[in-house]
């Protein structure tokens, strides 16, 4: 079986593009960072202060790695001016008042909150992608995306996966090597039509990054009518529209985990289907749904997990798992070059 993530790097390489870490107070988006250029998949901004990242990493290189320290960064005021003009008008929701009065309100936040500020080097061009979260929620993370650089044009909206990429050993449900878990990160409680077009970013994304020839299962605790329940029909309306919507694509649904994945059990429960017990893109129900499952595939089933992966953005920005690793965050990097223009 090829090696998925091996793949995904060597794609991401031949691009030449350039992403921004922001979090250079966390010493695995340092090292991250410096083996992301060693290894080729892109050029990379980090932001901090050079000398303190180098005392806090002292056995870490960063020949090859851009450092920019925002508090004296030349560009800094046009960033917060771009900030300050693109909220004009917007409200905090927490104060009641305007989320920035002046330019100079915009430039303090930025300095406090160096997602923001990489989510503007995005916009501004000076960037091609972001990867973010190894230290700040999925929440603080995905915001400065969704209000600055938002969605893209013909994108319904913005929702987030995990490529979930089988262990070395294999696993002998999983026969692409990987699964696209969506939305797992990102839409709190989707609608049916918010589902459909989830389904369909899904459908892309599994083509575009894991090169995949998507088999999409939308799940349920129901397989074809088996329980009657609002949260069912939810996921049956879903299905019916994804299909006249886009209708080029394999889907099935609704089904149980285990009549999208395991083969006897998809005949059983779906007998006829052509994803039952075949399905490589898994749309859940809702985040609880989606966030758990893949947390459970991933201690439990020792698949290694890459996200929240946006899409639908229009830029990319992706985030990490508070408790990533130094791999993950370079895997991440990678995903973000392969969904560059
Ligand atoms: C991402 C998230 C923070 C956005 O919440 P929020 O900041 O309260 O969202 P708001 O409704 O105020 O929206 C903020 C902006 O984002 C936009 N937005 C929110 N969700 C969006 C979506 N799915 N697609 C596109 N735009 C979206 C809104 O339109 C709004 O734009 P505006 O300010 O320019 O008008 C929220 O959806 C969230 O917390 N999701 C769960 C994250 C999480 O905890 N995941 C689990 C761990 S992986």
């Amino acid at each position: 079986m090829k090696d998925i993530l091996k793949d995904i790097k060597e794609r991401a390489s031949l691009k030449g593009k350039t992403v921004v870490l922001p979090e250079g107070e966390d010493s695995r988006v340092v090292k991250a960072a410096a083996q992301t250029v060693s290894e080729g998949v892109s050029k990379i901004i980090l932001l901090g202060n050079l000398q303190e990242i180098k005392n806090a990493n002292p056995e870490v290189s960063l020949k090859g790695v851009t450092v920019i320290d925002p508090v004296s960064y030349e560009k800094t005021k046009d960033y917060a001016q771009m900030l300050f003009d693109i909220r004009k008008g917007k409200i905090n929701k927490k104060t009641g008042a305007p989320e920035y009065e002046t330019v100079e309100d915009a430039e303090k936040a930025i300095l406090k909150d160096y997602t923001m500020y990489g989510a503007l080097m995005l916009k501004a061009g000076d960037v091609d992608g972001m990867v973010s979260g190894a230290c700040h929620s999925t929440a603080n993370t995905l915001r400065p995306g969704l209000q600055v650089i938002k969605t893209a044009p013909g994108e319904k909206m913005v929702s987030a996966y995990f490529l979930m990429i089988a262990p070395p050993c294999g696993n002998k449900y999983c026969e692409d090597g990987c699964y696209i878990y969506a939305d797992s990160g990102l839409v709190q409680n989707p609608t049916s039509e918010e589902l459909a077009y989830i389904a369909l970013s899904s459908a892309k994304s599994a083509e575009q990054v894991a090169g995949l020839t998507p088999r999409i299962a939308f799940i349920s605790h129901s397989s074809k009518g088996s329980a009657k329940h609002a949260d069912v029909t939810k996921v049956q309306d879903a299905v019916k529209l994804f299909k006249e919507i886009a209708p080029e694509y394999n889907a099935d649904g609704e089904l149980q985990f285990d009549a999208a994945i395991v083969p006897e059990v998809g005949a059983s429960k779906a007998p006829g289907s052509t994803v039952a017990g075949h399905a490589n893109v898994l749309v859940f129900p809702d985040l609880d749904t989606g966030n758990s499952n893949y947390k459970n595939t991933e201690r439990l089933g020792g698949f290694m997990a890459i996200g929240p992966i946006c899409q639908g953005l229009a830029m990319p920005i992706n985030d990490l798992s508070r408790g990533c690793k130094t791999e993950d965050i370079v895997a991440a990097v990678a995903i973000t070059v392969l969904q560059t223009k």
